[in-house]
């Protein structure tokens, strides 16, 4: 299966998602990476990696991205069968949600519906969790609606909070978490292991 990759940031999760493409752990291949940033880390290691890069969406200071209708042509062009967002900051267009239906995912750092939505990302997220007094947090990974985190929930892995914990130290828990549980999800949708209950939500299948 043909994967692509939005990231605004670092990308830590597109390393991993990479890396299990390159050894084998996941069945498929990225075949762009996307981003707002033409000048984030996540670039920067696809263009050292060889994998396009695609820039979306056009604004004042990246006059280069692509409008809504070309991002899909693009991703047609290159034959993609599943997006994977990894710290991409910017809303999903209806237009490419209605191109790729159960098709687009996310990664969230907390157990949503707890933690989510607009406002809810980066370290505000764990700042946020900590402060509540939770005492467990963790990834999710979604699929992805018009809105900001809230699409039927997929998987997710649960990391405990330490009562000395600072934003810093349970993000970092929560990351390498997060790497894990994308790269099995990755390969599960590359297999074709999502099943659909009648009620609408996904479950992944394990192998026999
Ligand atoms: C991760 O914490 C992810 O859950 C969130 O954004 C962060 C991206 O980190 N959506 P990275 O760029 O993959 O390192």
């Amino acid at each position: 299966k043909k994967l692509v990759v939005f990231v605004s940031g670092g990308g830590s999760n597109f390393r991993a998602i990479h890396e299990g493409c390159v050894q084998g752990s996941i069945h498929g291949d990225i075949v762009a990476l996307v981003t707002n940033k033409s000048g984030c880390g996540g670039a920067e290691y696809a263009r050292g990696s060889k994998i396009p890069v695609i820039l979306f969406p056009r604004t004042k200071d990246e006059p280069e991205g692509l409008s809504p209708a070309d991002l899909v042509a693009a991703l047609r062009e290159l034959e993609v069968d599943f997006v994977l967002l990894a710290g991409y900051l910017k809303l999903i267009p209806i237009e490419l949600i209605q191109a790729y239906p159960r098709s687009i995912l996310n990664i969230h750092p907390s157990l949503l519906p707890a933690f989510g939505g607009k406002g809810y990302y980066g370290m505000k997220v764990h700042k946020a969790v900590i402060a509540s007094g939770a005492r467990y947090s963790g990834p999710t990974v979604h699929f992805v609606d018009e809105h900001y985190d809230t699409g039927r929930i997929l998987a997710q892995r649960v990391v405990p909070v330490s009562a000395t914990d600072n934003a810093e130290e349970l993000a970092a828990r929560v990351l390498h978490e997060e790497h894990q549980l994308y790269v099995e999800v990755a390969n599960a949708l590359c297999e074709e292991r999502i099943i659909w209950r009648e009620d609408g939500v996904p479950l992944i299948q394990s192998r026999e």
